[in-house]
């Protein structure tokens, strides 16, 4: 067993898979890993028609630390199977930590790029896997970039976007130019191992703006994710009708001094060597609870993205509780009506629903428990029709609000002590038009007063006051989606509440709502090193 070495090591490591199963705060049926800690997506792809998933893993505990790739994979994107660490820290540009990076097809060789970390410094490396994807051999070059380019002061330098184009290779590795903002440097090679410097694809503004706000682009982009969303690849001149100026996307981590603050995105047009911006856009509502998404178009050819839900306790409860960091189901992207994004949950996560319960249509009063639909591992799908002026309330994870049928809670838990409450709005605004909304309010959420319980919110339209509204409950891990727009958080009851709450303001008709419970998708416990 390896010696504890790390300040935040003070929970064995033999011990820490047991930690982390005996948390009822743990999701289920999310992806997590073993124990330890886990970061962002890396490598996310489908091989051979097998899905699969690596991770930013540290095995030693739950903090960030020499970090690991570790790997699992999926027939269907929801039951997975661990696999063998893929990645480890060893002499030379990962003496550190193998960071974050993407799987490529090498004309039929499996192939990792990823950031090699060396004290302070990260740098390009490439990995070559067996044909079954499950040894990796890291390559005589590494690093395959020898450093950052020259005469630019940069804020940092990491993390890679890989893809195919015509017969070159192209990559991007995220950056900011400190005094500018955030940005990717552009690299083309023939061989994945050498590479010349081409520019910055585009350089944000970090000066504009408020640094607090929910849209800050700021001094430096993680994971930079380039893409052609719909029809066509990137840097097809011609896509059939796609082609327009918002075809291309740039999905990007704005992060700031070492701050995580919210993974964004930009639509526009990349052609040559540029990317011409047309519009920049909040990727979650939850900000840093959907960080560092990485994202793939799958053999069906859906572009399907993963994101890695951070932790809202403090950093001492994640450390004791033996495990951290979640990562989202698995979404998928199209092309929404604005040239923006939609999300929605992988309809194979459909596979996990038991136990189907459906109500509805009716009008929603000032309060009722949801007859027959509890617990803390659910799948909620509402349709609803909103009057201007009304505002709707699901309440999930609650405890303390009387029973069904009206008699009050035993334990002596004061009424309604625990509830997490997703709002949606349809607002008007001033002038008559409608600002509709979905909101996540947790100042309710947990009596523990040490979790994060700030609000998180955005806008929604709702065309004619109708709303589908999605919601995944996985203990500690929520997704809404709202029309399209995810907001991904997390919660931490104390009380175990499972009740679900209905209740509006104004005329809410629900139309439909269908519920079920999710299965979990690991029986038993898991190894640290499958
Ligand atoms: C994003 C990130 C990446 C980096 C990795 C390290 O969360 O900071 O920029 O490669 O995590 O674990």
């Amino acid at each position: 067993m390896t010696e504890l070495t790390h300040p935040l090591a003070t929970v064995p490591q033999d011990e820490l898979v047991a930690r982390a199963e005996a948390d009822p705060l743990r999701p289920r049926f999310h992806f997590v890993s073993p124990a330890g800690w886990l970061n962002d997506p890396n490598g996310v792809g489908q091989w051979n028609g097998t899905y699969h998933l690596f991770y930013q893993y540290n095995p030693e505990g739950a903090f960030h630390h020499r970090i690991l790739w570790g790997h699992a994979t999926s027939p269907d994107l929801v039951n997975w199977t661990d696999q063998p660490v893929a990645l480890e820290p060893s002499g030379g540009p990962d003496a550190d930590g193998c960071w974050s990076g993407v799987l490529v097809n090498d004309g039929g060789t499996p192939t990792l790029v990823y950031s090699g970390r060396n004290g302070e410094r990260e740098l390009p490396c490439v990995a070559v896997g067996s044909p079954d994807l499950l040894s990796w051999t890291k390559a005589p070059e590494n690093p395959v970039i020898p450093a950052p380019p020259a005469g630019v002061d940069i804020t940092a330098y990491r993390d890679h976007c890989v893809w195919r184009e015509g017969s070159r290779w192209r990559q991007l590795v995220g950056s900011g130019i400190r005094g500018r903002g955030g940005t990717a440097f552009l690299y083309e090679s023939a061989d994945l191992r050498r590479w010349d410097y081409i520019g910055p694809l585009f350089i944000g503004d970090a000066s504009s703006g408020d640094p607090s706000a929910t849209d800050w682009q700021g001094t430096m982009w993680e994971c930079v994710d380039l893409f052609r969303a719909g029809a066509g690849a990137l840097g097809d001149q011609e896509p059939d009708g796609d082609g327009g100026p918002d075809a291309d996307v740039l999905v990007f981590s704005a992060w700031h001094d070492g701050d995580t603050r919210h993974p964004l995105y930009w639509t526009g047009r990349y052609s040559g060597d540029s990317y011409t911006p047309r519009e920049l856009h909040r990727l979650d509502y939850g900000g840093r609870y959907f960080y560092a998404p990485q994202s793939f178009a799958d053999q069906s050819g859906r572009r399907v993205m993963f994101g890695w839900l951070q932790e809202g306790r403090t950093e001492a409860a994640t450390v004791e509780a033996g495990w951290s960091g979640v990562m989202s189901l698995p979404r998928v992207a199209t092309p929404g009506s604005e040239g923006e994004l939609a999300f929605a949950p992988v309809p194979e996560v459909e596979l996990l629903r038991r136990g189907h319960v459906r109500t509805g249509p009716r009008t929603v009063g000032g309060g009722e428990v949801l007859a027959g639909v509890s617990g803390n591992q659910l799948d909620l799908e509402l349709d609803l029709e909103l009057e201007p002026g009304s505002v709707f309330r699901l309440g999930v994870l609650g405890s303390g609000a009387e029973n069904p049928d009206g008699i009050p809670n035993p334990d002596g838990v004061p009424a309604g002590a625990e509830e997490t409450v997703i709002e949606v709005g349809c607002d008007v605004g001033s002038g008559g038009f409608t600002q509709s909304y979905v909101l996540l309010d947790r100042t309710r959420s947990s009596l523990d007063r040490t979790v994060d319980a700030e609000e998180k919110s955005g806008p929604v339209q709702m065309p004619g006051g109708r709303l589908h509204l999605r919601v995944l409950v996985d203990r500690s891990a929520l997704e809404i989606f709202a029309n399209g727009k995810p907001l991904t958080a997390r919660a931490y009851p104390t009380l175990g509440g499972e009740t679900v709450r209905l209740s509006a303001t104004g005329t809410v008709r629900l139309l439909q709502l269908d519920a079920w419970r999710m299965e979990e998708v690991f029986s038993a416990p898991r190894p640290l090193f499958p």
